[in-house]
This record gives structure tokens, sequence and C-alpha cells, in this order.
């Protein structure tokens, strides 16, 4: 027996391994994914006063700081027990939707397009974002100037690209002013024909990749991802739904405060990253994805006409419930197109220039649960503070834990499909790293740990031997 470990998987964000291992007939027996730094995040909080939980919070990483912005503060509305008003419900998803953009773009251009368009046996050296500016320089080009956008409206409203403090518990610090909106609005339809271009693109070569989609955790999962009472999803304040393998609908409509009944949260031997399940199934079976699969696949409807009539074509020509992992990067498209519609419809919006944008209040509540759709899925802070305000515990569940399990799954199917531990060839290795790319992973998020990117492929004999390993 060999085991093959990939370390670090690259393009993804963070630091993780993948161990395979291999018996001596090269057949893959078993993979594992692990995460391989901790930093004890909800531990160094405790005892701080509650309300500096966003900017804290916000440096656990350098790629999704609004995201923890955002279930942050709405922890600590939570705590307050106040009702933001309604212009600061619209700024923040509108800040969120920026963050949505740019982290979208990032994950499909900058990370996964080069195996998309140079192809996943291509020469590693050059499949990455620089052979794809040589080989693709109008896709390219289009990447950079969508995310820049999404960056550029997170920038405007607040103030500067990473950590912003506009977002306060309450509401925002500062009202939209028109000049701004009018500046958004104005960059808004060059975006979105980028968004349609992308797509139109991708639909048209998405077939070519049959072999990954078939065998990309090609199985059967619940999906999770937040609502409104109609169904249509909600990236900044719906409900959680869970939706099983055959499009039942097994849970709807939880509100933060219900989250531990319907996910138990267990550690694995293998990972520092615990691995959520969805506890009325109980551990392992209660396996479940979030991220742009699982909205696509847990939602009735995204709830903007164009993004709408994306959904519709996309579960016509894959089903219902759309299970291969391949899939999310499909999804990530629609969703970017969405995020843009939704921006529009913001701004439309005469509410959104109102100046009253901020609550104020003192501890009012001992607990507070903010629940939000990051760009990788359901992002949980839970805080309990004593009388003063200060932290006495905090949970964070990140985007990335909710698909711990699927994506060990997920490794296992891509290993035992692509790998033959007699005939090693890179490009076999590059499909593991890629199925987890399609996932787009925060490892920063996961392991509260700051850092570039870093996934390695150890290929392991039985006894422990190293046979070959991918650090590209
Ligand atoms: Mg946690
Ligand atoms: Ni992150």
């Amino acid at each position: 027996m060999k085991t093959l470990k990939i370390e670090p998987v690259t393009r993804i964000e963070g630091h993780a391994k993948v161990t395979i291992q291999v018996d001596d007939d090269g057949h893959v027996t078993d993979a594992q994914l692990h995460v391989t730094q901790v930093r004890g995040f909800e531990k160094f909080t405790e005892g701080r006063p509650f309300y500096e939980m966003p900017a804290i919070t916000a440096r656990i990483c350098g790629i999704c700081p609004v995201s923890h912005l955002l279930a942050s503060v709405k922890a600590c509305d939570a705590i307050m027990a106040v009702e933001i008003p309604e212009t600061a419900a619209l700024l923040r998803e509108l800040l969120h939707c920026g963050q949505f953009v740019q982290s979208h773009a990032l994950s499909f251009f900058h990370l996964s397009a080069p195996d998309l368009l140079l192809g996943m046996d291509s020469d590693p050296a050059r499949r990455n974002v620089l052979g794809l500016v040589e080989q693709h320089p109008e896709r390219a080009r289009d990447g950079i100037a969508l995310r820049k956008f999404g960056q550029q409206v997170i920038e405007w409203l607040a103030g500067e690209r990473i950590h912003p403090a506009w977002t306060v518990p309450g509401g925002v610090n500062a009202p939209l002013i028109a000049e701004t909106r009018d500046r958004i609005r104005a960059g808004l339809p060059a975006a979105k024909v980028i968004a349609h271009r992308t797509l139109d693109f991708f639909k048209g070569v998405v077939d070519q990749f049959g072999e990954e989609i078939a065998n990309f955790g090609n199985a059967p999962t619940l999906y999770a991802g937040l609502v409104d009472s109609s169904g249509s999803f909600q990236l900044y304040d719906g409900r959680l739904r869970f939706r099983g393998p055959e499009g039942n609908i097994v849970a709807d409509q939880i509100g933060g405060r219900q989250y531990a009944r319907y996910i138990g949260e267990t550690t694995l031997p293998t990972s520092y990253l615990k691995a959520p399940y969805y506890r009325p199934m109980g551990y392992p079976d209660g396996i479940y994805r979030v991220g742009p699969l699982g909205r696509l696949n847990a939602a009735d409807r995204c709830g903007t006409p164009e993004a709408d009539a994306e959904f519709t074509e996309f579960h016509q020509r894959y089903g219902r419930m759309v299970e291969s992992a391949f899939h999310y990067h499909y999804a990530r498209l629609i969703e970017a197109l969405y995020a843009l519609e939704r921006m529009e419809a913001l701004l439309e919006d005469p509410a959104i220039v109102d100046t009253h944008v901020r609550a104020h209040a003192g501890v009012n509540a001992l607990e507070g649960v903010g629940m939000v759709e990051a760009p990788r899925g359901v992002l949980i802070h839970h805080y309990k503070v004593d009388e003063k305000g200060a932290i006495r515990w905090a949970n964070l569940i990140v985007a990335t834990g909710h698909n711990n399990l699927a994506m060990n799954q997920s490794v296992r199917q891509v290993s035992q499909h692509f790998i033959d531990g007699n005939h090693l060839r890179e490009g076999m290795l590059n499909r593991v790293s890629a199925v987890i790319r399609a996932f787009d992973p925060c490892l920063s998020c996961s392991t509260h740990a700051a850092g570039m990117p870093h996934v390695s492929i150890h290929l392991l004999a039985a006894d422990g031997t190293l046979l070959d390993e991918i650090r590209s």
C-alpha cells in the first residue's frame, strides 16, 4: 500500500494537505483532506467587548472580511436586541453583493479558469493566471474587471477594501451619498455584460468536462442555504433551509437561534477543521453542502429576472438536484449575475440614501447569533456575553466547515476515479486539487489563520513511505 499527499493544493485560500493511500496494485484505497493550522480564534476573543467583535473577526480572513463583519454585526444587533433601520439593512446587503462579485470573480477567473481554459492536463508551470493572460487575454481582462468592480463597490461604501469599519452593530456608521450611488450604478451595465458573456462562454464548454462532471463529488447529499419566506434565496438576511437529495425540503425557516438544533459539529482525527452535519440525521449520514451549489439546490429561485432565467436553464440541464461538485462553477456564475441585479434593485430603492442608518443600544440580551450567506456558504457567528457585554463564549461555523465532509467525500471519489498509482501523471493530482477548488474553500476562514493558499498532495505507500508529492 502507498499513500499520496497533495500539499499544498494550490489556488485555494489557506493551508491544507491531501493524503491518498494506494495499494500495491496502484489502486486508491482511501483519501483525506487535512486542514493543518489552527489559531484558536474563538478562545482568544473571550473577555473582549462584544462591539469589538466585528473589527476583530474581520481580521480572521483577508479574503472574506465583509462576510465576517456582517455575521458579526448581526450577532451584535441580536445582543443589543435592536431592529436596525431599513436603510442600514439595504446598505449592508449592497456591500455584501460587492463581496459576492469580487469573491466569485476571484474563484472563477483567477483560481479555476486555468484548469477550465488551459486544460486539467496542461503544463502546470503555465496553468495559472499568467498563462491565462497569455492565451485567453479577453477572458483574463473580464475576470480582472469584474473583480475590480466588486472591490470598488466595497471600497466606495466602506472606505477601504480590507477590514472596513463602516459596518457596525446597530447598522452602518454613515449613509450613502447620491454621488456614490450613481458611481456604482454607472459601473453595473459593463459588469453585467461580463457576467452574461462568461455564463455564455461557460455553458458552451461545460459539457466538455463530462468525466469530471461524472466524478467530481457526484453523490447525493443534503444542501443548505438561506431563503426568504417565499423560498427565494437571500444572501444577507434569510432563514436556513435544508433540502434532501430527492428534492424534498427536510427543514425550513430556521432562525439563527435555532441553528444548533439542526447543525451538529464533530471533529475529525485527520483535520483541525470541524465537520458540521445535519443533526437530525446524525454523523456521518447528515452530510450537506453549502455555497453556490448548496444555495441553488436549496432555494426555489434566485429572485431576480436574469438570474432566474439562468437558474431555470441550469436545473433543466442538470435536474432539480444538481449533484456534481463540478457545477459549483456554473452556480457561482449565476450568483455573480444575481448579485449585480440585486445591486441594481437596491440602488433603485429611494430609501437607499436615507440618513437614518444606525440604532444605538447597550446589552439587552446575553446571547446573539448572526447568520449570513458568505460567498462560500452559510456563515454563523454565535456569541454569549456577560451583563457588561464582555464575550464569555463564541462559536463560529464557517462555510468551508459545512463542506468539510462533502469535500472529503469528493476528494475520495476523484482520487479513486482518476489516480493510477503505477502510472502517475500530474494531471491526475491536479484533478484532486481542482475538485477542492470547485468548492472554493477558504482555509484562512477555516483555520482562522492568515496566509496565502497552500495545499499539498502526498502519495504514500502502506508503510508510510512517501512515493510522490505535489506542491505546485
Ligand atoms: Mg467553531
Ligand atoms: Ni475567508
